[in-house]
């Protein structure tokens, strides 16, 4: 939604004007959130009175447990209920808020002026937006705010460390921001190669190398990943997808990273000819925009799009770009200040009727810098398009179980809630249980990719259909194993993983190579589609939230990964699971690379079947 500035204007003077009249009286705040003072960023002085905040309320969801229920039932394929998605409308009813949260929040926002006109809503109406002056805000959050600048970038936000609510209001809110969100949102995208070839090894003089699932590819793919390696590696050569079933795959692009047409084409023409002149759907949510000059084009994006569509082709194709506001500038008197960008992807994409059956995000935080109440929020609006039948992959991060820092001697993994004890450090949306995280392998036959992201949740606990597979593992770790350093209650990462380094891109008109679960996120998310593809061409529905399903029949069409490690907070990470636990009817996952790569050939057959 685009508000022109000038009503933007209207707006605010009104609101400042109602305030004055109505100001509240005797009405007592009690304290709904607080957080340390996050690291790696400082204070630099008080928020100007004027600046606008789009605040965002969220009210209680009390029918959620019903909506996860129906989840795990139609994902799960020995369920009655699998693959019959609920609708949009059927969703949107088991997350409305109760009336008296909508009456109470309603009456808190009118006690300060705010009328309806003000508001906008989710369609389910358990969001509440307005744009409010600092001082109106800081009046009804009983706050202040501060500008906080970022050391590291020197990225500056509005925000406050402690907000409250009149305690009559608590029960109906279960959060409100940008309060206390000081999030880095980052690509996941660490390394580029932009000239240098790996070395093939000195022995690898064959023509062909046989993977560990027992596909033969070429030996060039030990060094150079291409759409035509992942296709023989992973058992899909041949298989033609349509381009009229209905089935679409989504991309999505956050912090100006713009997917470059004339990179796509010198793609295509290297790696996926027929797909030459093709383009994609654009999407612009937030003021997103699509910079086509060459040197405006986002390696993130490049690297995305090409994967996906080039593995999918001729499969209908969407890029969403999602604008973020820039950062807060405080000397330019920055008008508004932003929200995390796939917040407002989430606002467009589950008011939208027909969104793609398959979307990958290579984007992500950290965990902890995510306030734990906006992480389940967000987490549970994830599960609102599983329950729809969307499959959403995220990649697992880059940093191992640390924090990313590359130099092992400087890496810290200490914990911002106040403790300061060292500990791994998960990445979100990853940790969310509602979608699937991808982690990285390298080389044919695969091994873990020392990058890949890997632990466990600290804010989600282990969902039920990772209770076997990751019990397991755990029991199969020395007794006392990193005690202390994760939760070994939690939601483990990553689901499954795909090859993630050296892949071959175009980007701004040169051609180099990338590394990162940036790019296995797209490329699992192109099985996958395949795989709906299969379905929907004859007449099943798509797969949805895959978890269930890959965690219990998926399996045998998944390849277990059983070598590497990801390092990570001065240790050596955890190892992928081990030779001799392996076993045709066991579920071996890890905290390096889950329950292995695809085979798509398999998967096929199983979900058809
Ligand atoms: C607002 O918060 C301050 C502490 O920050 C507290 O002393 C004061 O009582 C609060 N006001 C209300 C109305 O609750
Ligand atoms: C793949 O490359 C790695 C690293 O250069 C090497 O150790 C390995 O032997 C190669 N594998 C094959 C099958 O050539
Ligand atoms: C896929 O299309 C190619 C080119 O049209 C064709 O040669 C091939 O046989 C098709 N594969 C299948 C499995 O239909
Ligand atoms: C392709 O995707 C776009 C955007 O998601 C959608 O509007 C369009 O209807 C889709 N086309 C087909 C043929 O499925
Ligand atoms: C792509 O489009 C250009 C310009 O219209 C045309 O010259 C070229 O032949 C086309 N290439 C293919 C492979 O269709
Ligand atoms: C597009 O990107 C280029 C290069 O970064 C920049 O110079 C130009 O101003 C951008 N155009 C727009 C409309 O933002
Ligand atoms: C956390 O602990 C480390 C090591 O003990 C120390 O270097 C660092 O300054 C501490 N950070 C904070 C915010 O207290
Ligand atoms: C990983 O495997 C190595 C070699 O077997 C072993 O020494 C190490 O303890 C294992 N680490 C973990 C965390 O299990
Ligand atoms: C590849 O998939 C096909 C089924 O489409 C299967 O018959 C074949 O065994 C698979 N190949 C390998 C090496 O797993």
């Amino acid at each position: 939604m685009k508000v022109p500035s000038s009503s933007v204007q209207l707006l605010v003077l009104f609101v400042l004007a109602s305030s004055a009249l109505t100001a509240p009286q005797g009405c007592s705040h009690k304290i709904k959130e607080q957080i340390e003072p996050p690291k790696g960023w400082v204070k630099v002085a008080p928020a100007p009175a004027d600046h606008i905040i789009n605040l965002r309320i969220a009210l209680p969801q009390p029918e959620f447990a019903s909506l996860e229920k129906a989840l795990y039932e139609v994902s799960d394929p020995d369920h009655a209920r699998y693959g019959q998605h609920l609708s949009k409308e059927e969703v949107e009813e088991l997350v409305a808020p109760h009336p008296e949260s909508l009456n109470a929040v309603d009456d808190w926002l009118a006690s300060h002026g705010i009328s309806q006109g003000d508001l906008s809503r989710s369609p389910a109406k358990d969001w509440v937006k307005v744009r409010v002056p600092v001082s109106l805000a800081e009046e009804m959050l009983n706050t202040t705010y501060y500008v906080w600048r970022h050391i590291e970038s020197g990225d500056a936000v509005v925000r406050t460390t402690s907000y409250g609510l009149p305690e009559h209001v608590h029960p109906h809110v279960d959060l409100v921001q940008p309060t206390t969100l000081f999030s880095t949102f980052q690509g996941m995208k660490t390394t580029y190669r932009w000239s240098a070839n790996r070395q093939q090894s000195v022995d690898s003089g064959v023509a062909s190398i046989r993977s560990a699932s027992g596909t033969v590819v070429d030996s060039s793919c030990n060094s150079t990943i291409t759409i035509t390696c992942l296709k023989e590696l992973y058992n899909a050569t041949g298989y033609n997808s349509s381009a009229t079933n209905g089935n679409t795959i989504g991309i999505t692009g956050y912090l100006e990273q713009y997917a470059n047409y004339m990179d796509l084409q010198d793609f295509y023409a290297q790696q996926r000819p027929d797909a030459v002149n093709s383009t994609f759907n654009l999407i612009t949510i937030n003021g997103g925009q699509n910079n086509q000059t060459l040197s405006a084009a986002g390696v993130e994006a490049d690297l995305d799009v090409e994967f996906a569509y080039g593995l999918t082709y001729p499969t209908n194709r969407t890029f969403f770009s999602t604008g973020g506001s820039p950062p807060y500038i405080p000397d330019m008197n920055t008008p508004t200040d932003t929200n995390e960008p796939y917040t407002q992807w989430l606002d467009y994409i589950l008011a939208s009727p027909n969104p793609p059956q398959t979307i990958s995000t290579s984007y992500g935080d950290d965990e902890q810098t995510v306030p734990e109440s906006y992480a389940l929020r967000a987490c549970a609006d994830f599960a609102q398009l599983g329950a729809r039948g969307v499959s959403l992959m995220f990649s697992s991060g880059d940093g191992g179980v640390g924090d990313g820092d590359p130099d092992p001697t400087t890496q810290t993994c200490y914990t911002n809630d106040g403790r300061n004890v060292t500990r791994f450090i998960p990445g979100f949306p990853a940790s969310c249980p509602y979608v699937t995280a991808v982690g990285g392998t390298t080389y044919v036959p695969e091994v873990a990719v020392s990058f890949s992201g890997g632990g466990f949740s600290n804010y989600f606990g282990r969902p039920r259909y990772q209770t076997e597979a990751v019990t397991k593992y755990l029991a199969s770790l020395a007794p006392g194993t990193y005690e202390g350093l994760y939760n070994p209650f939690g939601r483990g990462i990553p689901d499954v993983s795909t090859q993630a380094d050296y892949f071959q891109i175009w980007s701004q008109g040169r051609s180099g190579h990338v590394g990162g679960t940036s790019a296995s996120s797209p490329t699992f998310t192109g099985f996958v589609s395949l795989l709906n593809d299969a379905l929907i061409s004859a007449g099943r529905p798509p797969l949805g939230f895959l978890n269930p399903f890959l965690y219990g029949r998926g399996v045998a069409g998944l390849t277990d990964i059983t070598s590497g490690n990801n390092p990570g907070c001065g240790t050596e990470g955890f190892n992928a699971s081990s030779h001799h636990l392996h076993d045709i009817n066991y579920v071996n996952t890890d905290a390096v690379t889950g329950l292995g790569t695809p085979n798509f050939g398999l998967l096929k057959d199983i979900v058809l079947s």
